[in-house]
């Protein structure tokens, strides 16, 4: 590389250290080099726009990927979203996400992957290789401390030593060990430094302690120093937009305060990243054939089923059987309009989502399948059903979407240029089914005018809270207007909104609908109704956008709406109710005890209802263990403090979150990590534990093959010091058997598993109890142990 950096102007070298737009490096071809591409993000690739005429498969939800506990299957997800990129010309992948699930309160839950470092970790590194084999770079994100959204940009999050080596930084630490390309830094501060400039967790523990040779890529507009950030080792600070380096930083070398073997050492970096992902002529790339290609529609399905949590099924209820069935009602808005992935950045237009009432119907051939909404959580009103047209203003380019909604950031349809762009009008002809008060909503941000059958109805700007992208996308206002129309008559609806020069970059616009309808009331009666007529009664209940998100935490763990008085007024009138929860991360479920069944559903990807229709009727069995504790009620969660005080969140739990602090506090949760109801049923029979492994032996004792996550906890025999916790997760795998049939698994325990840091790695020996479970609060099999060497 060094012979090329010397060919390089100050300038040219700077020029690849920042964004030359939203998503991309310059090419220089001078010296072979193209534009390294990147894009979000975890459970799909956006690629440089985010138009629905370039779909892309869109993944269960991270968390969901973390409750298979299957690593390889991970890796496949991996190759999938490699292969993904590689269609869209996207060289870098901006995740995964192993940030910590500290509280439930974190608005990005969702993204990541569990309360537990060991099971992120190995999730995460599974993920990333299989990315990787695509010969596609990955950045592991956002290191580190970026737990929850509230100020994430300004506040400074205070960890022990202890805390962040042996919970927050170890999933990093478990990725660049398994061969990552990339990390992205956070937006947050770390003790005092922003993470764009931490010089001690950038430079000293990742790249020299922990040997990291790929590039460190700031969150988007996290740098914000030109200097600090050059000497706190950032390699790339994204995007273009109010980059602090550029000129800046050019300046900054001259003046003699950043040294240009600096510069030098992050073009280096640069470099071999462009090598790596074949963008460097003379430079062989990493990998130079890549795996066969992969269904996407099968990968989503196969996740989604694997990541159902059964949480309850009294007298197994599930798996349904068709034969037994008349009548089954679906009941929820979220049954229609499922929520299959989470809001902010691991956004992407899936083509086409199986919602869980297209997936039963079509499953349940020759039984009556009837929906009815109940209660609908959504506070905006969902986009108008109808294709529409949209043509951008100015430029004159039009394309088709298939519902009245626009939406993306940076690259524009059809490539056009933001500056040629003064506005966009999106035209649908809508055929009422009723007559009545149609109520049409305009939402967004910016100025709109909508026009109804030549009526103009609303005409105005739409402001967002704040100026953020999260705000802008994420937080849209909306106007309603109420029309009356007669059924069958069609009628022209246009929304026309204005863009301010050079701001095409950035265009969210929906045109809401809700046709004439029923009162709250009636919608809650009429789905009793159906309920108590039918044999089995599926509610599907969940959260929203405005719920669940990047850019803000919850304010609450309780389901939107009136969706728990439906639920239990469902439960009170059929004694069989499944009730699906279509949440990306815990709810409070008040109404669990007195329902059939509980499946936990996750943000479940494109396919949804065909993974949903397979786990009910039992072609698949629900894979899923909770990667995280769900709670009884929001005050018994251990933590909740995501809002800083004076610019500050303390992480004053240390080592006590999730179940490490619920085992401490004895308080039983809803449903324990590691929690999950399969199929069959399971004798564990034998348990050896060495240090460096545990061996199990188990027998599928029920009447059906089954997959079973056998986890390993390993604790302090006796009372552990009061600043540790009882026990943790040592190791785990997923084992398949026949009805009969024993299988015996050997689970690596990584060193880690017996040390802490004490300002360095130290093994403690003594005494320790190994179990083997099927849920942390299921042991069913223990082997004492003594430690004394150092793993
Ligand atoms: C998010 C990142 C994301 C980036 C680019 C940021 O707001 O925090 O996770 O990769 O935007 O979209």
């Amino acid at each position: 590389m060094d012979h090329l950096i010397s060919r390089l102007t100050l300038e040219e070298k700077v020029s690849l250290l920042g964004g030359q737009d939203f998503w991309s490096l310059p090419a220089i071809p001078r010296i072979g080099l193209r534009s390294l591409v990147m894009s979000d993000g975890p459970i799909g690739v956006r690629g440089t726009g985010w138009a629905p005429e370039d779909p892309s498969v869109a993944l269960p939800s991270p968390t969901a990927l973390a409750a298979t506990w299957d690593p390889e299957l991970a890796r496949t997800a991996g190759r999938l979203l490699g292969q993904e990129s590689r269609r869209k010309g996207v060289h870098l992948l901006l995740g995964p996400t192993v940030n910590l699930q500290r509280t439930p309160l974190g608005g990005r839950h969702f993204e990541c992957y569990s309360e537990d470092p060991l099971l992120s970790g190995e999730i995460g590194a599974a993920f990333v290789t299989g990315v990787q084999e695509h010969g596609v770079g990955t950045t592991v994100k956002h290191l580190v401390g970026n737990d929850f959204e509230t100020d994430r940009m300004t506040v400074d999050v205070r960890i022990g030593e202890g805390a962040l080596r042996e919970l927050y930084l170890a999933p990093f630490e478990r990725v660049v060990a398994a061969g990552g390309w990339g990390v992205m830094s956070a937006y947050n501060s770390v003790n005092g430094l922003p993470m764009a400039s931490n010089e001690p967790l950038q430079s000293d523990v990742l790249k020299d302690e922990w040997g990291f040779d790929g590039i460190v890529v700031s969150d988007w507009r996290a740098a914000r120093e030109t200097v600090g950030a050059a000497l706190g080792g950032l390699d790339i600070a994204m995007p273009a937009l109010e980059n602090p380096w550029g000129p800046r930083l050019v300046a900054a070398v001259r003046a003699g305060q950043v040294p240009e073997d600096v510069i030098d050492e992050k073009v280096r970096r640069v470099l071999r990243l462009a090598g790596r992902v074949g963008l460097l002529d003379g430079v062989p790339p990493a990998v130079g054939s890549f795996p066969a290609n992969l269904d996407g529609d099968a990968v989503a399905k196969t996740v989604a089923a694997r990541s159902f949590v059964l949480a309850r099924n009294e007298h197994d209820v599930l798996p349904l059987r068709p034969a037994d069935l008349t009548r089954v009602a679906v009941i929820g808005a979220l049954a229609t309009d499922a929520r299959v992935l989470g809001g902010g950045s691991a956004q992407v237009t899936p083509p086409h989502v199986i919602s869980p009432l297209d997936g039963l119907t079509r499953a349940l051939a020759g039984v009556d399948v009837v929906h009815a909404v109940g209660a609908d959580p959504r506070p905006f009103l969902p986009a108008l059903a109808e294709p529409a047209s949209v043509t951008l203003l100015g430029a004159d380019h039009r394309f088709d979407v298939p519902s009245a909604a626009v939406r993306w950031i940076g690259d524009l349809p059809g490539g056009i240029a933001p500056e040629d762009v003064t506005g966009l009008e999106l035209r649908t002809t809508f055929i009422p089914r009723q007559d009545g008060e149609h109520v049409f909503a305009v939402s967004g941000f910016g100025t709109f005018d909508l026009v109804v059958g030549g009526e103009q109805r609303y005409s105005g700007t739409l402001h967002p809270p704040g100026t953020g992208r999260a705000d802008l996308l994420l937080s849209p206002r909306e106007q309603r207007t109420t029309v009356a129309l007669a059924a069958g008559v069609p009628v022209e609806v246009t929304l026309r909104q204005t863009i301010r020069p050079g701001m095409a970059h950035t265009v969210s616009a929906t045109l809401g609908h809700r046709p004439p309808g029923v009162s709250d009331d009636g919608l809650l009666a009429e789905a009793v109704a159906l309920a108590a007529g039918s044999d089995v009664a599926i509610v599907v209940v969940g959260t929203t956008e405005q719920v669940e998100s990047e850019g803000f935490d919850r304010a609450s763990l309780a389901l939107p709406g009136r969706q728990d008085e439906l639920v239990a007024r469902v439960a009170e009138v059929n004694p069989r109710t499944v009730v699906v929860v279509n949440a990306g991360s815990p709810v409070l479920l008040p109404w669990a005890d007195d329902v059939a069944a509980v499946l936990l559903t996750w943000f479940p990807g494109q396919e949804a209802g065909a993974a949903l229709a397979d786990v009910l009727l039992g072609a698949e069995e629900p894979g899923g263990r909770l990667p995280t504790t769900w709670p009884r009620r929001e005050e018994d969660c251990p933590v909740l403090h995501v809002v800083p005080r004076d610019g500050t969140v303390e992480y004053d739990e240390g080592l006590f979150i999730g179940y490490r602090a619920w085992d401490r506090a004895g308080t039983p949760p809803r449903y324990a990590f590691g929690h999950g109801l399969g199929y069959t049923t399971w004798r564990y029979d034998d348990l050896a534990a060495t240090p460096a492994e545990a061996v199990v032996t188990l027998t599928n004792t029920g009447s059906r093959p089954g997959r079973e996550v056998v986890q390993v906890y390993a604790g302090p025999t006796g009372p552990s010091a009061p600043q540790r916790p009882a026990r943790w997760l040592a190791g785990f795998a997923v084992v398949e058997a026949h009805p009969g049939e024993t299988v015996t698994v050997r689970i690596p325990l990584p060193g880690r598993t017996w040390q802490i840091w004490d300002g360095g790695w130290r093994t403690v020996p003594g005494a320790y109890t190994v179990t083997a479970a099927h849920a942390l609060d299921d042991p069913r099999l223990s082997a004492a142990l003594q430690v004394s060497w150092c793993g």
